[in-house]
């Protein structure tokens, strides 16, 4: 039987049963911006699991590659303090610690010094005869966006990108992927002239989670559920992400960004993309691709006439969550006080597709809401209200991505005794009571997945540019003119009147969470 490295590119990951723990070709991860926050937080904690789970290749190497002058020993004991702080998997072993730390080196150079490449490139030849990893390449950029055509550049330049051969190198690019739909064309013409698209892979950590893989088994591992999955039985669809935190100390990445940036054009388009697509011929992550690409594809252009009907912006004012008080998003650090960034969006989107003619996508995503809660709700239709003197509810398929996560089923049932009150009840399944296992951390799937070369749970470009495409006109409709109501929402409350307003036009409302 074929490893999955012998697939080359074909691994399915949906059965990985088949081979036990995947195994991967010898490798250097280099990450670019290595001293920020993504690398001690995230990057570093999901690379020492996949250690101690014996998922990184035994010859292996990472190199954090930043400006600031430290010496190999200062990194390591950075990340050996991101470890202790986030690992999943606690306290840190200090044998496994100890291999590891032998595999993490520090490169100081700025992104567009050339002889910082040449000695970047003799470094990595060095240790590829130290470690045994074979001239493989992974490189993570985690810098803010403005540097990724330098670094790539250079990189290929100083001949760290490899064209053709049995040694390998693939480019791990972090959100966002452009700001609006020319400059994500722009950076996907410029990425494309020097990467070939199976070397880039576009990170959205939504992907990477668990239970967002899920959706594909469980919508076409059973038979059930397919059947009824279109605009015979399906009302409307909502999607919520929502946080209780809010800008911290990430304010001027946040002014930038906003709500829409930061997690509605991606994170929210790929759940409605695994929600709303096709089944795929396979699993290939072309197939799989192929059909999330044509749901965003067939989302309808906002109707600028009626803007306010289907797209609604937030921003919190102080308030109170979980008992304290809470600052408004003008009074945070490094923010405008005259800011009319949105801190909170909703949306009503239609596809514009046989499956779904009809059937409102209603999206809301919002930063110091009353509760993190990543769900996604398919409302049912109700039955003809013939039989029961008392009208049931809709019944309500809730996919919980986090936290809690599992899957429950709203029905309705008679109460019992005499007479036939009906009630809803609950079906409920849930990841951790059933399985007992905490699951793996999105970025530990997602750099293993990269350094197989399983581009799967990545973006890619043409998904990039549908979701951009739509969103594009919003924000400018929205920079137009500085919203009147800012702040509109008190934090610790689930957003803005008018988002309730978008929704009661349609006889519907929010679910509560
Ligand atoms: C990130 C955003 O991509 O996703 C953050 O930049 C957001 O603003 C985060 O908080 C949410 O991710 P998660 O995994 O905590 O739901």
């Amino acid at each position: 039987m074929a490893t999955p490295t012998e697939l080359n590119g074909a691994v399915n990951p949906l059965s990985e049963e088949t081979y036990g723990v995947k195994v991967t070709d010898p490798c250097i991860l280099v990450i670019f911006g290595a001293t920020g926050d993504l690398t001690a937080r995230k990057l570093f904690p999901a690379l020492y699991n996949l250690k101690l789970d014996g998922q990184l290749p035994s010859h292996f190497g990472c190199v954090g590659f930043a400006r600031r002058p430290k010496s190999h020993d200062d990194f390591r004991g950075e990340m050996r303090e991101g470890v202790n702080n986030f690992s999943r998997v606690k306290p840190v072993d200090e044998n496994i610690w100890k291999s590891f730390s032998d595999q993490i080196f520090y490169h100081q150079s700025n992104f567009d010094d050339d002889k910082g490449y040449e000695a970047l490139k003799a470094f990595l030849k060095e240790l590829d005869q130290k470690l045994g990893t074979k001239g493989n390449r992974v490189f993570y950029l985690s810098t803010p966006p403005k540097f990724f055509p330098t670094i790539i550049e250079k990189l290929g330049q100083h001949g760290l990108i490899y064209k053709k051969g049995k040694e390998w190198s693939r480019v791990i690019i972090e959100k966002p992927f452009g700001h609006d739909y020319s400059s994500a064309i722009d950076l996907q013409r410029f990425v494309r002239g020097h990467l070939a698209e199976d070397q880039i892979y576009r990170i959205d950590h939504y992907l990477g989670k668990e239970t967002v893989q899920n959706l594909l088994v469980f919508r076409f591992a059973n038979a059930i559920f397919e059947s009824f999955w279109n605009n015979h039985y399906i009302d409307h669809v909502q999607i919520t992400v929502g946080e209780e935190i809010g800008i911290g100390r990430r304010g001027a990445f946040f002014e930038e960004a906003g709500i829409l940036r930061d997690v509605v054009q991606n994170h929210m388009m790929q759940l409605l993309a695994l929600v709303a697509m096709e089944p795929p011929t396979n699993l290939s992550a072309d197939a799989i691709r192929d059909e999330k690409v044509k749901v965003l594809q067939a989302l309808r252009p906002v109707d600028m006439a009626n803007f306010s009907n289907y797209v609604v912006r937030g921003q919190y004012a102080p308030g109170f969550i979980e008992g304290e008080n809470v600052i408004g998003y003008r009074e945070e650090q490094n923010v405008s006080p005259a800011s009319s960034i949105e801190t909170y969006a909703a949306f009503q989107l239609f596809i514009d597709n046989w499956r779904w003619a009809g059937v409102p996508f209603y999206l809301r995503a919002g930063k110091r809401l009353p509760k993190r809660a990543t769900e996604i709700a398919i409302v049912f239709k109700e039955v003809p209200g013939i039989l029961f003197s008392q009208t049931s509810k809709s019944n309500v398929l809730a996919i919980r991505i986090q936290p809690n996560e599992g899957i429950s089923l709203k029905i309705n049932s008679k109460v019992p005794g005499t007479g036939s009150p009906i009630q809803p009840v609950k079906m409920d399944f849930s990841y951790s009571s059933y399985f007992g296992l905490a699951p793996p951390e999105a970025y530990e799937r997602l750099i293993c997945d990269c350094m197989l070369g399983d581009g799967t749970l990545f973006a890619r470009g043409d998904e990039v540019l549908a979701s951009w495409k739509l969103f594009t006109p919003i924000l400018d409709r929205w920079n137009e003119g500085a919203p009147g109501d800012f702040p509109n929402y008190p934090s610790g409350t689930w957003g803005p009147k008018a988002a309730d307003e978008m929704l009661a036009r349609d006889e519907r409302a929010w679910r509560l969470i």
